[in-house]
C-alpha cells in the first residue's frame, strides 16, 4: 500500500478510538501532536512518514485510555500488518510507543529513535500552555480528582514516594508540579523548546492568577 493511503487509513483508524474520549486525549489532541510533530519534523530533517504514522498511533494502545492493553497491541499489530508495513518500520513505531510516555520520568533516555524524540516533543507541547492546563483540568474531572486542595502543598517528583503525601489524592493543580513544568527541560529538540518555553511561562502566569482567585475567601479581592 502506497504510504499516502496508510496515512489515511491510519487517520480513520485512530479517529474511532479517540472519538468518544473525555480524558484529554480526543482526536483533536492526535492532529495537534501531528501538526506540531510535522513542523518539527522539517526542521530536524526527519523521515515524515514515520513521524506523521506514530503521532497519529501515538495514544493507541495507552493504559490510561484502554483497559485491555492487551488487545489494543494486537489489534495494532493487525492494522500494521494489514497496511504492509515492513518489519523495520512496525519496529520502528513499537518502539515508539513504548517509550515515548513521560511515565513519572521512569522512561527517561530509552527514546531512541529521532521520529520518535519529535512525537515526543510534539505530545508534550499539547501537554503544555492553554491547551496543556484545559487537559489537565478535563482529565482530573474524569477521573474524579479534585482541581486543587488548599493545604495541599505541591508535590514533585522527588517527593512523589514520600509518606507523608501517601493518603493526599492527585489534583489537576498537582499535576502541574509532578509533570508539566518540567517539561520545557526535557525537550529533544530547538524547535520543541523554542515553542516550550512560551507555553511554560503562560502556564506560570496561570498558576499565580489561579492561586490570588483562589485564596479570595481567606484574602479578599485584589
Ligand atoms: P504521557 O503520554 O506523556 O505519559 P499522559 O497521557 O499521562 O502523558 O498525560 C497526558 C495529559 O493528560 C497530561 O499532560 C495531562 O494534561 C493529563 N494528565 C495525565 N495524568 C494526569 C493527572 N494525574 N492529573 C491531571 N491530568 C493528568
Ligand atoms: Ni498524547
Amino acid at each position: 500500500m502506497n504510504k499516502e493511503k496508510i496515512i489515511l487509513n491510519a487517520e480513520a483508524y485512530v479517529r474511532q478510538l479517540h472519538q468518544q474520549d473525555t480524558t484529554g486525549h480526543d482526536f483533536e489532541h492526535i492532529l495537534r501532536v501531528r501538526f506540531h510533530a510535522l513542523d518539527i519534523a522539517h526542521y530536524e530533517k526527519a523521515d515524515t512518514f514515520v513521524v506523521e504514522l506514530a503521532s497519529l498511533l501515538h495514544d493507541s494502545v495507552d493504559k490510561k485510555l484502554f483497559k485491555d492493553t492487551t488487545t489494543a497491541w494486537e489489534q495494532l499489530y493487525k492494522w500494521m500488518n494489514e497496511m504492509q508495513l515492513s518489519s523495520d518500520i512496525q519496529d520502528e513505531i513499537v518502539h515508539i510507543l513504548k517509550f515515548m510516555s513521560f511515565n513519572g520520568g521512569k522512561n527517561n533516555g530509552k527514546l531512541k529513535s529521532l521520529a520518535g524524540k519529535i512525537v515526543q516533543d510534539a505530545d508534550r507541547i499539547d501537554a503544555i500552555g492553554a491547551i496543556g492546563i484545559a487537559r489537565t483540568f478535563q482529565y482530573a474531572g474524569h477521573f474524579k480528582e479534585p482541581m486543587h486542595i488548599s493545604t495541599q502543598k505541591p508535590r514533585n517528583l522527588n517527593t512523589l514516594n514520600s509518606s507523608q503525601y501517601h493518603d493526599e489524592p492527585n489534583t489537576a493543580i498537582n499535576h502541574f508540579y509532578e509533570k508539566l513544568l518540567l517539561l520545557k527541560d526535557m525537550m529533544n529538540t530547538e524547535r520543541g523548546k523554542e515553542i516550550a518555553q512560551e507555553r511554560h511561562s503562560y502556564m506560570e502566569s496561570f498558576l499565580e492568577q489561579f492561586y490570588k482567585e483562589w485564596d479570595v475567601t481567606k484574602n479578599g479581592e485584589g
